[in-house]
């Protein structure tokens, strides 16, 4: 398969239209049996559920080429899983995960000239994502939904590849208390640009959110959990109900505790004890793992002892470990790689 002449090293995280995409449509209660199309424009009602209040939900995954030039998926049944509870919570109809699965590499393999080249920093981004379809006018499901899943070459998310971040504690909160944090719907993202926006207007890549009940816990960030290192190397991330349970993250505990030998642990983390850490990062799909240097608590700064100018040494082995994993230079657990054909 001859790639796409595309300038691999430099592209951001953006839209690039590529091939194929796919289609599966629920009506009467079922879903059809799906199809890939080169249509990348719909037409839906003027009344449809995602147009009124909001009723749409997305996954993110990334594909990618080892370094013996397979094409591989990562932990894909993880979010067909996160999909089918995020639909649940929505009141939408779920996605078979089985079908899902099928269906990511399916759009994968229909992209395979997108798929970047081993060791070009860029990977393959895919979207599913699940909308109501149909008219409501009161408030209540749409009875028609549709299915979809476009894939775009993406590079690093934050400018400045793995560059040292700086963030700031949000005055806005991202998720209520039994409200839909821990789901990954469109809405959450919606409100979430008015925050980021201040962020950046003032100067900061990013913002940390803190428990909307008590504004003393860290949760995460618009868009990738948080991971602590302390001064005697153990991991520590936030334990919350309304954060998004990240693939990323569970993934990296793990390599943590099974490949590193670290001590890890999962508890609540409070923003007093910020200053005691030696090193912070995000961690998603889209963030990999972006360190942070200074976290700017209303004009307190706290400066992480790893610093403005490079990764932490425990943040780096966990990066390198990770996209060894997943670039296959380093032995993955069972499951976790899932090949196209
Ligand atoms: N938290 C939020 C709010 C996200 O949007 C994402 C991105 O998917 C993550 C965390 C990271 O999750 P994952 O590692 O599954 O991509
Ligand atoms: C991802 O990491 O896949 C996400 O969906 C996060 C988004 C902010 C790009």
């Amino acid at each position: 398969m001859e790639k796409k002449n595309l300038d691999w090293a430099n592209i951001g995280f953006g839209y690039i239209k590529t091939d194929q995409r796919y289609v599966s449509n629920y009506k009467a209660g079922v879903w059809d049996e799906g199809r890939l199309t080169d249509e990348d424009m719909l037409t839906i009602s003027e009344c449809a559920g995602v147009l009124q209040y909001a009723q749409t939900i997305f996954e993110g995954m990334k594909a990618y080429t080892t370094e013996d030039g397979r094409i591989v998926t990562f932990r894909p049944d993880l979010n067909a899983a996160r999909m089918a509870d995020s639909a649940k919570r929505l009141e939408m109809p779920v996605f078979p995960q089985e079908r899902f699965v099928e269906a990511v590499l399916k759009t994968t393999a229909a992209n395979q000239a997108y798929v970047p080249p081993f060791g070009s920093g860029a990977t393959l981004y895919l979207r599913p994502y699940m909308f109501g379809s149909s008219p409501v006018i009161g408030v209540k499901p749409a009875e028609e939904y549709q299915f979809r899943i476009f894939a775009t070459p993406v590079g690093p998310y934050f400018k400045g590849g793995v560059k040292p971040l700086t963030i700031c504690v949000s005055d806005f909160d991202r998720a209520a208390p039994h409200g839909t944090g821990h789901i990954k719907a469109g809405l959450n993202y919606a409100m979430s640009l008015h925050a980021i926006q201040t962020a950046h207007r003032n100067g900061f890549d990013e913002n940390m959110y803190l428990d909307a009940a008590t504004r003393t816990r860290v949760e995460e960030t618009g868009g990738a959990n948080f991971l602590f290192v302390t001064r005697d190397n153990k991991v520590i991330t936030p334990k919350s109900d309304s954060i998004l349970p990240s693939i990323t993250r569970r993934s990296l505990m793990y390599v943590a505790k099974e490949y590193l030998g670290l001590e890890t642990e999962e508890r609540a983390v409070y923003l007093e004890e910020l200053a005691d850490f030696a090193e912070c990062g995000l961690c998603g799909t889209a963030a990999v793992i972006s360190p942070v240097g200074k976290i700017v608590d209303h004009g307190k700064e706290i400066c992480l002892p790893s610093g403005m100018g490079d990764m932490g040494p425990i943040t780096k082995k966990l990066y390198d470990t990770l996209t060894g994993i997943q670039m296959g230079r380093i032995e993955a657990p069972k499951g976790w790689l899932v090949e196209i054909n």
